[in-house]
């Protein structure tokens, strides 16, 4: 039997059946493409709270169980199992690489984490107090400039090439926005150094490329550093449709270059609603500034005439628990004894998270800590600076954009231009 729905308008007693799709997993989706031709209505969905724009093959949530799969693996198997380069791997080709895939695609990102010169003169013309977000979006649209023949994409090898190329340099643009804010001399990739390493040694090394001793006598850069940071690439890696994904489909409705539909996507994550939210976190922490004053602020994050909110809690989907957040808290205590945690910032968390889960407010709304809550004392616990954070984000979601982007524009019969319609209540 056909799987419909009806819907009847009582102004005109008048019946229509709108076919029911149903997916793989997850709820359903009453196909409403002809709504407007058979009834002249809108449907009206601000926010998109009830609205599927697309089918997607890629990542899986489940808002009630707290799942997240990507092509198909639950998030905990790939962050405790395999280095985020093998998840991007997994996200672009559907599959998981070989051994020898994998080492071919760490090679090409060594090779590809190089700006164009032309890009890094860019950073002279721009002023040193410039938070790196705006680097980074800046710098990705001019990446367009550079690479221009991304504009016209036919072989699968083509969309690899334009999807391989953004990933690997986002490390480096991020890095050197760092530098710059610093007023420190850029430091360039050295292709002996893994992803996620390579990123650490752009952001902490000296001139001439030599590290410093850090205070736990450290010089290299650690095993245990280097995992830590890989597992939040991962975990931040693709999201469904969320905001910043819905913004550079949107944008590759259009037909624009695919760099400045990534670049969209990072200025739309920059808000602290979104991704910037990381940065917001310990910008929270350290305001409210002990354990004591906890309650103050869940009081202000209550009050429905104080636009406070408690930074980290709350998500759109995940109604139960967000699994990314269940995985940096584990890694939180593991890192621990590893790296100085900073106790006192962790300490607000802990009695944040302990009232939270628990106060009716929060528990009616289902608001519990999503994944900003944990990752920012976790990128304080390695030395990253605040300003770092999104870009940080930035730096794992890329892939996640570039893939979305890849399965709008190969999915020939949803790729429509993006144009909703509205409610006039003008005059
Ligand atoms: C990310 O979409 C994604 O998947 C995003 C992301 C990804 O990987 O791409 O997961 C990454 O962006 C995580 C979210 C990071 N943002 C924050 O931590 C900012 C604080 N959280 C909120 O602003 C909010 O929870 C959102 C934006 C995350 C979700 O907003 P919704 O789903 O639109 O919910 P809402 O704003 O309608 O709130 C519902 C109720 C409201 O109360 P009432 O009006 O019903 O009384 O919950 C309240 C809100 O006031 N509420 C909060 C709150 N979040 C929601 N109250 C206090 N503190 C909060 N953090």
């Amino acid at each position: 039997m056909k799987k419909s729905m009806t819907l009847t308008d009582n102004r005109t007693g008048k019946s229509y059946e709108f076919p029911i799709l149903e997916g793989t997993r997850g709820p359903g989706a009453v196909d409403m493409r002809s709504l407007y031709k058979e009834t002249g209505l809108f449907s009206y969905d601000p926010g998109f709270t009830s609205t599927a724009s697309c089918k997607s093959k890629i990542t899986f949530i489940d808002g009630e169980k707290g799942e997240l799969l990507y092509r198909g693996i639950p998030i905990e198997e790939l962050a405790s199992k395999h280095s985020y380069l093998e998840v991007c791997y997994l996200l672009l080709e559907g599959e998981l690489p070989t051994e020898r895939q994998a080492l071919e695609l760490d090679l090409e990102f060594r090779h590809r984490a190089f700006l164009p010169e032309g890009l890094v003169k860019l950073f002279d013309l721009v002023p040193d107090n410039a938070h790196p977000m705006s680097i980074m979006s800046s710098g990705v649209t001019a990446l367009s400039a550079f690479y221009y023949e991304h504009l016209k994409l036919e072989s699968d090898d083509d969309y690899r090439e334009m999807a391989h190329r953004i990933i690997a340099k986002m490390p480096t643009l991020a890095a050197f926005a760092y530098r710059h804010s610093i007023g420190a001399k850029l430091i360039y990739p050295d292709i002996d150094r893994s992803f996620s390493e390579n990123f650490l040694y752009m952001l902490r090394a000296y001139p001439g490329g030599k590290l410093h001793l850090d205070p736990g006598g450290h010089r290299e850069i650690r095993k245990i550093e280097i995992e830590a940071l890989d597992t939040i690439f991962t975990l931040h890696a693709d999201h469904e449709q969320n905001a910043s994904t819905a913004v550079v489909r949107s944008v590759a409705s259009t037909g624009a270059h695919p760099y400045v539909a990534i670049s969209s996507g990072i200025s739309a994550l920059w808000g602290r609603a979104h991704g910037g939210a990381n940065e917001s976190v310990i910008e929270q922490l350290k305001m409210i500034g002990s354990v004591e004053n906890v309650d103050k602020y869940i009081a202000r994050a209550k009050d429905p005439n104080d636009p406070f909110r408690l930074m980290g809690f709350g998500h759109r989907v995940y109604k139960n628990f967000d699994p990314r957040a269940r995985i940096l808290k584990q890694l939180q205590d593991q890192l621990r004894d590893e790296l100085d945690l900073d106790s006192e910032l962790m300490r607000i968390a802990q009695r944040i998270e302990e009232i939270a889960l628990h106060d009716d407010y929060f528990v009616q709304r289902k608001l519990y800590p999503n994944i900003d809550f944990y990752s920012g004392i976790i990128l304080t616990a390695l030395g990253l600076p605040r300003s770092m954070f999104t870009p940080i984000f930035v730096i794992g979601r890329t892939v996640g954009w570039v893939t979305q982007w890849i399965e709008f524009k190969k999915n020939t019969e949803e790729a429509k231009i993006a144009r909703p319609r509205q409610l006039y209540v003008g005059p």
